[in-house]
């Protein structure tokens, strides 16, 4: 790896760093399903100020981003804009105050527009990827990592606690299970049939296998009957009820995704009967992680996954050309990352 960068640094010394630079993106010209997304040549402008010229190696796709495209989320966007929130890959340039060297292994969420060759984005975002990781690995792990530091920083629960993670064996699940286990919190992950492995791998203490047992007699087994200090839920309608009921008195059910559908009307009653519990859904408006802390925390994260050897099943792997075709693959609920690798053939 090392002989490799030190090859593509000296080609970038070669290279006109004025110059604008022409790359191919996948492009959004309107509001819409899969279908609307078209690859297209642009110019972009090298970087100045704090940001970072990067040639993309891969694209990690998110469910977050099929929900805003298609007007089914609470965060919109305006349109026409390029695809693509998460990544990895090298830095080519920096601006005066990025401070990035050329050849640097980056990672990144946050990064918008980056489902494309070659990306400007800014310095702040881009955390280093460690020496383990791959940048498929990379793409796959940092908006996760940022999620799971964020969901823990919104519901900080104490050493000894017991909690229950749905989708423990996907990406936000896996850091999320490692990360709570270190502060000493005890958790129950659930996944389905060999995805176990994963979750205890993480540093769970019970790995609930859905497929074959009843998660709420599973969980309330294992926490002696007294019900989790809290439930981190990625999956919404389908888990409400279970969620509910394996809460604690006064426990915490921490909402953070909708695979299965929205969570149904909340009805207070429900609460109070369930040990007057507490719900919220989790998102970037919790605004636990500064701006300006993206690549920090992301990095954290990052370093947690590579000493844990965690590793995120790749489902599926796109060239740039069949942008459209991965996004559509996103809802068909691919067990692991789906991956766009611009300069696949
Ligand atoms: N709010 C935020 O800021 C934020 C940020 C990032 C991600 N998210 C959300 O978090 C979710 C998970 O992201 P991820 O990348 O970790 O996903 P992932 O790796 O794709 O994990 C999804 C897993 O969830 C489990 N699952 C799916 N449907 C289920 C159901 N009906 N009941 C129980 N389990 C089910 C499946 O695992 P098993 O079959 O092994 O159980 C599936 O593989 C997504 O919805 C995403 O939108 C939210």
């Amino acid at each position: 790896m090392g002989c490799k960068l030190t090859r593509y640094k000296l080609l970038l010394t070669l290279w006109d760093m004025t110059a604008p630079f022409m790359r191919r993106v996948a492009w959004i010209p309107e509001p819409g399903g899969p279908e609307v997304i078209e690859i297209r040549r642009d110019a972009v402008a090298p970087p100045s100020g704090a940001d970072v010229l990067v040639r993309v190696e891969a694209v990690g796709l998110n469910h977050v981003e099929n929900l805003v495209r298609s007007g089914r989320y609470a965060v919109s966007r305006s349109f026409p804009c390029p695809a693509g929130i998460e990544g990895a890959g090298v830095v080519v340039a920096s601006g005066p105050e990025a401070g990035l060297d050329p050849g640097t292994r980056v990672a990144w969420t946050a990064g918008f527009g980056c489902c494309a060759t070659m990306a400007v984005l800014p310095a702040s975002i881009l955390a280093p990827l460690p020496d383990g990781l791959a940048f498929e690995e990379g793409a796959s792990l940092a908006h996760a990592a940022l999620t799971a530091a964020g969901l823990i920083r919104h519901c900080p629960v104490p050493a000894g606690a017991a909690v229950l993670v749905w989708a423990a064996a996907g990406s936000v699940g896996q850091l999320l299970v490692a990360q709570l286990a270190a502060r000493g919190v005890r958790v129950a992950g659930v996944a389905s049939g060999g995805r176990t492995a994963a979750v205890m791998a993480a540093g769970a203490d019970r790995a609930v296998d859905r497929s074959r047992e009843d998660v709420s007699t599973a969980v309330r087994d294992w926490c002696g009957g007294s019900g989790v200090a809290a439930v981190f839920d990625p999956v919404g309608a389908d888990t409400y009820r279970t969620n509910l009921g394996v809460l604690a008195a006064r426990g915490c059910l921490v909402n953070y995704g909708q695979l299965s559908g929205a969570l149904p009307e909340v009805a207070l009653e429900d609460l109070m009967n369930a040990g007057s519990v507490f719900v919220t859904k989790y998102g970037p408006k919790a605004r636990v992680i500064a701006p300006g802390d993206v690549g920090k925390v992301a990095a954290d994260g990052l370093r947690t996954a590579a000493a844990a050897a965690l590793r995120v099943p790749i489902a599926a792997r796109f060239p740039l050309d069949r942008a459209a075709d991965a996004y559509r693959a996103l809802d068909h609920g691919p067990q692991g990352k789906v991956l766009v690798l611009p300069h696949a053939g």
